[in-house]
């Protein structure tokens, strides 16, 4: 007990000497959420890294979401706790294999929409970025004369389709996490909890979106959680979320999603970090993220593109 305070003390004191912001995700663990200055989801994050003044920025999530962070602040210190926090959807959609599509596809004209669980590689290539709180305003703001490729995110694409209408080819990669849910698990529990609601991140796939009552980002799930009429909720995503939503929700039964291995689903990504981790990174301000500049400059314009049509 003593030993977990001390660090955490350490980690607020190195903090302030060394003049960082410590930005954190929904799924990290417990104890880095509640040492962090802010968190939120991929697109709370992306704006609180454009905004802030600390020299450092420290970010308690994984690799994209950090180096998203040094896009748009090239002249910041941005380090996160493990430089091995990867994400499967990144992986599924390497750049050099988008670029070789696009050329094969050049005479579609494709305006290209990156779900910012991607490469920095990747929003180069792309005319604009979106995340799971924006997905449907960007796509509603593609110019209408042009088809759309959406990726990496087959299942976030599809759902994309079904709220805009609009027709999209979607690049076939998939969260290894979010498709571990499926029709029979989230059945099994609603038998278990008749009266409960069911949110869902729209990384699941469509049979288990079909189950559920909203189908949202990690932090629209805190909105929808606090003004739910009815004490039982279901949470269909990773498990760190539920920490932040009893946080938050404290009058709420809040109850895991389960899969039909597990009673709830851990991406193995987001907790690689932990607490010594991070206190390690803000003491020797490494792992570094570090970028090619002229791949940092081309990623940044539709970075930015999409921070201006989400406001
Ligand atoms: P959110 O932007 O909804 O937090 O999602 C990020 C993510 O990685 C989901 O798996
Ligand atoms: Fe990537 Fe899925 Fe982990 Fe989110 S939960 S970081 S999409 S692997």
């Amino acid at each position: 007990m003593q030993a977990a305070l001390d660090l955490k003390d350490e980690i607020l004191e190195l903090k302030r000497t060394q003049n960082a912001v410590i930005l954190a995700h929904n799924y990290q663990t417990g104890d880095i959420q509640d040492v962090a200055d802010y968190v939120g989801d991929s697109l709370g994050l992306a704006y609180k890294a454009k905004e802030t003044n600390a020299d450092v920025i420290v970010f308690c999530g994984v690799h994209f979401m950090a180096e998203t962070a040094k896009i748009v602040n090239p002249g910041k210190i941005v380090v996160l706790p493990d430089k091995d926090a990867g994400c499967s959807l990144e992986q599924s959609c390497p750049a050099d294999q988008l670029e070789a599509f696009l050329k094969e596809n050049a005479e579609k004209n494709y305006y290209v929409i990156a779900y910012i669980n991607c490469s920095g590689g990747v929003k180069a290539l792309c005319d604009v970025i979106c995340t799971s709180g924006n997905a449907v305003k960007i796509v509603n703001q593609a110019p209408a004369d042009r088809p759309i490729l959406f990726v990496p995110d087959a299942n976030l694409g599809a759902w994309v389709m079904e709220q805009t209408g609009r027709k999209m080819d979607l690049w076939q990669g998939a969260c290894y996490v979010h498709v571990e849910f499926t029709r029979d698990s989230i059945n099994r529990i609603k038998e278990e909890y008749p009266d409960a609601l069911v949110v869902a991140h729209p990384e699941c796939t469509q049979a288990v979106r079909l189950l559920a009552d909203e189908v949202c980002s990690t932090e629209k799930m805190v909105h929808y959680c606090k003004d739910a009429p009815v004490k039982d909720i279901i949470v269909v995503t990773e498990s760190g979320m539920l920490h932040r939503l009893r946080r938050e929700c404290p009058d709420k039964n809040l109850i895991a999603g389960p899969t039909d291995r597990c009673a709830c689903a851990d991406c193995r990504y987001m907790k690689m970090n932990t607490m010594e981790k991070l206190r390690n990174c803000l003491r020797d301000l490494q792992p570094r993220v570090e970028m090619d500049e002229e791949v940092r400059r081309r990623a940044e314009f539709p970075l930015l593109r999409m921070l201006e049509q989400s406001k």
